[in-house]
C-alpha cells in the first residue's frame, strides 16, 4: 500500500526530472529540445496541479474542515507559478534565452519552496485525515 505522501513525492520528482532536462536546453540553447521538455514538464505539472486542485484539496477540505489553511496557500502558489509558466512561454515564443533562464530559475526556487510544504506539511496530514487509497484512486482517474 502506496501513501498520498510517498505517491505525490514520486509525482513531484518526476516533474523535477524533466525540469531539468529542460534548464539543460536552455544552457545549451538548444531550441528544439527545449520546447519539447517545456512542453512535456508544462503537460506534467498542469496535470499535478489537476491532480491537487480537483481530488486531493477538496478531499483534505471536506475531511479537516480547514478551507483557509494550507490549501488555500497551496492554489494561490499553484496561481504564482502559472503566471511564471505564462512568462515562460513567451519568452520561448520570442526566442529569449536569458528571460527563459531567468524565469525558469524563479519557478525552480518556487517549486521547490511549494513542493517542500506539501510533503513535510500537507501530505503527511491528509495521509492521517482522509481515506489513502481512495484519494490516491481517484486521483489516478485524472487525465
Ligand atoms: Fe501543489
Ligand atoms: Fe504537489
Amino acid at each position: 500500500m502506496t501513501d498520498i505522501s510517498t505517491f505525490m513525492t514520486t509525482d513531484h520528482k518526476s516533474c523535477d526530472n524533466t525540469f531539468v532536462e529542460f534548464e539543460n536546453a536552455i544552457a545549451a540553447e538548444n531550441w528544439s529540445e527545449l520546447t519539447v521538455s517545456w512542453k512535456l514538464f508544462s503537460k506534467q505539472l498542469a496535470h499535478h496541479f489537476k491532480m491537487e486542485e480537483t481530488v486531493l484539496f477538496p478531499e483534505f477540505e471536506s475531511a479537516t474542515g480547514m478551507t483557509q489553511g494550507p490549501t488555500a496557500v497551496m492554489r494561490a502558489e499553484h496561481e504564482q507559478m502559472r503566471g511564471l509558466i505564462t512568462e515562460i512561454e513567451t519568452a520561448i515564443e520570442d526566442k529569449d534565452a536569458d528571460q527563459c533562464q531567468g524565469v525558469a530559475d524563479t519557478l525552480m526556487i518556487m517549486i521547490q519552496q511549494h513542493n517542500m510544504k506539501e510533503e513535510q506539511m500537507l501530505y503527511p496530514m491528509a495521509d492521517q485525515h482522509v481515506d489513502s487509497n481512495q484519494v490516491i484512486a481517484s486521483m489516478k482517474s485524472i487525465l
